[in-house]
């Protein structure tokens, strides 16, 4: 995700701000820049790669080479700035490119900003400007902000702000300064995070406390729809319509490794609990118009393949395959199309049937799985299109295949997938909505019912993480001595099993198996002892009677029933162990929502364990290698 830094004080801002940016390095970028007032003048320097290739740009144009950076680069190295922004961006609209890096900044340099997140209804707002006038430079959606601010600006920053945050749609977090203004800085949040580190005749904003934490740990949290006015005598906190807010201050007693991971204990938990923000980033834009799905964006497949497509063939490994399984059960209801699942290490060697006519998605969240990408290749080389689904910009995986849709998930620490798995299950979903559209396989009121269901998906994760806690930490502390867990799920939620499972096994060492229900008797049931604990997706779906049958007979075989369960299956609370309610949706977006809780579980179970649950023994993040 990406990182936001400001400054306004008494020392120089451009090492502050550097400094900030380092210690938000732990959440990826691709690129950096900042932006720097002084002297009258606003300039800001961009590079795309680390940190080292800003303050290389910067050192390089100081001692006046002439690599091209600019004379913006010269200014911000030579002056003694004390207000100023920074920036480190994950690219999710448009390319990895020193113009798609931030700041960003109106047609006249005037008023320069850094954003996190989305801004849904930048292409209306994009055309209006550019109507008037506006010269836009990026790719972005972010730039929308500077012009907009720069169009109401009419001699108060705060003013210009408010009135541009009353018109700006989607989730995002931003900072704002003007070269009129040159001891002020505004910020504004619509859900993505802010958070004000107080100092004397100095203050701080940022993404997250690390980038101030060696500077202040007086801290004041931003609220939702909140803007913020940093002098350096004094913040104020105001509405969107400018009245006063009063604020507490609070102390910060982190350390700077909890501080990286926003006060949780580990990266995956901080991931588990970004779900629902990361999930919003996914939809967000792409379902802007309300009643339909808009995919239409660079590097994005040609929509007119999908009408042609007769067949899709899914690649992935691990939990991609996972969210994969999901999109089968979605694509194929509501798209009408077949589509076959292949685990990509073993398609590769299949000498598979495939070609013209099938779209083949790859998923993989890191983009570089060797697998998936020999799989990939197998099915390209033979005629067919292939579609990837990734969340790295620049993976290899965007390189092979004919087009991305990315997940917005930023960049994801611990090892075991948690918040790339919603979001690529989103993607997916988004994917199949649209394909629904194409070949009018749902009514546009259906489309319409599915698409509002997708925004309450963020809502729903939040809820889950809110009233789960505590049935799934006594679940953790009855069964954390136990070697062996069964799994067992129908329809969408044979693949949450699948991943519940796969989450225990990889962060606990606990042996797990993931069944179809409807297999169990087969086979599986034979594990069954007195106190084994089974895990039941059991949230409403057009199978769950069938769901409850498969219930009791693991009941009748002394096991414990630990079952997720929507108001539609609240009646068999009292015929097993521990039921965890989650909030019902649609059923065929449920899955995102059941396997919150498995996510906590296996986490609760590996931290009873006293296991590295970021880094689980043997495994690695990215599998570059068969
Ligand atoms: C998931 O928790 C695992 N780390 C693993 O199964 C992973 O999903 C698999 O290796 C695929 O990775 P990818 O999404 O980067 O391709």
């Amino acid at each position: 995700m990406c990182g936001i830094v400001g400054y306004v004080g008494k020392r120089p801002a451009r090492e502050l701000l550097l400094a900030g940016l380092k210690k938000l390095e732990y959440r990826g970028y691709d690129s950096a820049g900042i932006s720097l007032i002084a002297d009258d003048h606003i300039d800001a320097v961009r590079a795309v790669g680390n940190l080292s290739a800003l303050e290389a740009k910067l050192g390089a144009n100081a001692a006046g080479s002439a690599d091209g950076a600019g004379d913006g680069a010269v200014a911000v190295a030579e002056r003694a700035a004390t207000t100023g922004i920074g920036h480190t961006r994950w690219a999710t609209h448009g390319r990895v490119s020193e113009e798609n890096a931030h700041p960003h900044y109106d047609t006249d340099d005037q008023v320069h900003v850094v954003v996190n997140g989305i801004v849904e209804n930048y292409m209306t707002l994009k055309r209006r400007l550019s109507d008037d006038g506006s010269d836009f430079t990026s790719e972005t959606d972010a730039e929308v902000i500077a012009h907009l601010i720069a169009s109401h600006y009419d001699g108060e920053l705060a003013a210009a702000v408010r009135a541009a945050f009353a018109e700006l749609e989607g989730h995002f977090a931003f900072v704002a300064m003007s070269v009129r203004e040159p001891k002020t800085l505004v910020a504004a949040r619509r859900e993505c995070p802010l958070v004000v580190g107080r100092g004397e005749g100095e203050q701080f904003i940022a993404s997250a406390v690390p980038a101030f934490l060696a500077q202040t740990r007086t801290v004041q949290q931003v609220e939702n729809g909140e803007i913020v006015v940093l002098r350096p005598r004094g913040v104020e906190f105001q509405t969107v319509s400018g009245d006063p807010i009063a604020r507490e201050t609070e102390q910060v007693d982190w350390d700077e490794d909890t501080a990286e991971k926003g006060g949780y204990e580990t990266f995956m938990l901080k991931e588990i609990h970004e779900q629902a923000d990361t999930v919003a980033e996914t939809i967000a834009d792409r379902v802007a118009r309300g009643t339909g799905v808009d995919l239409d964006e660079p590097g994005a497949l040609d929509e007119a393949l999908f009408v042609g497509v007769d067949r899709i063939v899914v690649v992935a490994c691990g939990t991609s395959y996972h969210a994969g399984l999901i999109g089968r059960y979605a694509i194929e209801e509501w798209a009408r199309l077949p589509v076959e699942m292949e685990i990509a290490s073993e398609y590769r060697y299949r000498n598979p049937v495939v070609g013209e006519g099938d779209l083949v998605i790859g998923i993989s969240q890191s983009g570089e799985t060797a697998d998936t990408l020999a799989a990939m290749r197998t099915a390209r080389q033979r005629g067919a299109k292939v579609l990837a689904i990734t969340n790295v910009m620049g993976s290899q995986i965007t390189r092979d295949s004919d087009g991305v849709l990315f997940t917005r998930a930023g960049l994801e620490i611990g090892v075991a997938a948690t918040k790339t798995f919603v979001c690529q299950v989103a993607a997916i979903y988004l994917l199949g909505l649209r394909l629904a559209e194409l070949r009018g396989s749902l009514p546009p009121e259906r489309i319409a019912t599915l698409v509002g269901e997708l925004g309450r998906l963020p809502h729903c994760i939040e809820e889950t993480l809110a009233s789960v806690g505590t049935p799934v930490a006594q679940i953790a502390e009855d069964h954390w001595r136990d070697e062996f867990f069964l799994y067992l799920g129908r329809h969408v939620g044979l693949p949450v099993a699948l991943e519940g499972a796969l989450k225990l096994k990889e962060i606990s060492y606990i042996a797990t198996d993931a069944y179809a229900a409807g297999e169990m008797k087969h086979g599986p049931i034979a594990l069954l002892g007195d106190r084994t604990p089974v895990v039941c997706v059991a949230t409403d779906s057009p199978v769950l009677e069938k769901m409850i049958s498969n219930m009791q007979e693991v009941r009748a075989r002394g096991a414990h029933v630990i079952a997720i369960t929507t108001a539609a299956s609240a009646h068999i609370a009292d015929q097993v162990e521990v039921a965890i309610p989650v909030p019902a949706i649609d059923w065929m977006l449920q899955p995102i929502v059941a396997v919150v809780p498995l996510q906590l579980l296996a986490y609760e179970i590996a931290k009873r364990r006293g296991l590295n649950v970021d880094q689980p023994r043997n495994l690695a993040k990215t599998v570059t290698v068969e």
